[in-house]
């Protein structure tokens, strides 16, 4: 029995002298192994190639992985010079990625601008590579922009010397076209709305005619529709109190009376003049019943000078805005027209008088929906 246990002992001794010995073979190996094989690649194996080809394999693996990054090496269109805007490049999953962004970023389009670009102007990318670059991360802040008009507004932005902002309301508005080119006709029924915009951009139907013209007392063959008559009563009474008088002289005109204006005036000057101071027939605010002209002598056709000032400081009070300032030619596209004065209402003429705006501005900004 006694010599039994000794021998247990040493088979214990040897077995753990062969695990001992085991161990002592595998861990160095272990332990010393090469580590970048050892690591395993964020990438595929296409990309991953490519990276140990440029020698920046550990540097770009050790970071977050970056899919737009594998998509480029996939592609072969991997520029080394843009890595780190790569990585601020948010993938997206559209046609030619890595082609476009590196066009982007060739254009010196930075990685915020190209997330910007490729989230909210997919379909315009081709516009913008033809043009040079554009402050595009200004646009977010213009309530007016429309996706519809970028390459118009690129086009009058590479054209003209105004800000973002005026671009895109000019744009909107339309003033990159001729006046007449393309207009918008309005039906007839919304030819009915007191605030409605009327300019070489939009037209009324030749066969609109308001239904509630009234007389103006000054003359029975003078007549607007029956608010903007009420309206401008109390306008022209208040206005003699300041010793202001003036005379109305041209309100309603149909679209007939406006054919036959315009073409005297085109015989008389040429299309080119007369469209600078006469709308054509369809165009003009006059057939809505809602402007008027007046001057201060009924021998005149002008107010004077005083008398417009006082005009611009107070018919808005009385829902009568100027409607061709002066200075605004190339907005409204009509020279300065003093006696012209158009009636929206008090509230809006108000808000229109107190923008500092001309109206064609105005309602693109305000009142236009998108
Ligand atoms: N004179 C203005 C523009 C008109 O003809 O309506
Ligand atoms: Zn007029």
């Amino acid at each position: 029995m006694s010599s039994k246990i000794p021998k247990i002992a040493l088979i214990i001794a040897i077995i753990i002298l062969i695990i001992c010995f085991i161990l002592l073979l595998v861990m160095p190996k272990m332990v010393s192994k090469p580590k970048e094989e050892e690591v395993v690649s964020k990438y595929s194996t296409k990309a991953t190639d490519t990276l140990k080809e440029l020698d920046i394999y550990t540097e770009i693996n050790n970071k977050d992985y970056s899919k737009t990054i594998e998509v480029l090496l996939e592609d072969n269109n991997f520029k080394t010079k843009y890595l780190n805007d790569y990585f601020n490049i948010d993938y997206q999953d559209i046609d030619n990625f890595s082609k476009t962004i590196n066009s982007l970023l060739d254009k010196d389009y930075n990685s915020q601008e190209i997330n910007y670009i490729i989230k909210n102007f997919q379909e315009q990318i081709d516009i913008l590579l033809t043009m040079k670059h554009i402050n595009i991360l200004e646009f977010k802040d213009i309530t007016n922009f429309n996706i519809d008009n970028l390459s118009r507004y690129i086009n009058y932005y590479n054209d003209n010397d105004y800000d973002l902002k005026s671009v895109v309301t000019y744009v909107n508005i339309g003033l990159d076209l001729d006046g007449y080119s393309k207009y918008e006709t309005y039906t007839l029924e919304e030819a009915k709305d007191i605030t409605i915009l009327v300019n070489k951009y939009h037209k009324l139907p030749d066969n609109y005619e308001p239904d509630d013209l009234v007389s103006l007392e000054y003359n029975a063959n003078y007549k607007l529709r029956k608010e903007a008559a009420e309206a401008f009563k109390e306008l022209t009474e208040v206005a003699k109190l300041d010793n202001v008088i003036f005379y109305p002289f041209s309100p309603y005109r149909s679209f007939a009376t406006q054919n036959v204006l315009y073409n005297r005036y085109k015989q008389m000057d040429g299309e080119k003049v007369a469209d600078t101071y006469s709308a054509r027939p369809g165009f003009s605010e006059h057939q809505l019943g809602l402007a008027v002209d007046v001057r201060s002598s009924t021998l005149n056709d002008n107010l004077t000078e005083e008398d417009y000032n006082w005009m611009l400081n107070n018919s808005y009070k009385y829902g009568f805005i100027i409607r061709y300032p002066k200075g605004k030619q190339f907005i409204t596209q009509y020279i300065e027209e003093p006696w012209h004065i158009r009636y929206l209402g008090v509230e809006l003429a108000t808000k229109v008088h107190d923008s500092g705006l001309t109206y064609d501005e105005y309602y693109d900004l305000y009142m236009e929906e998108r």
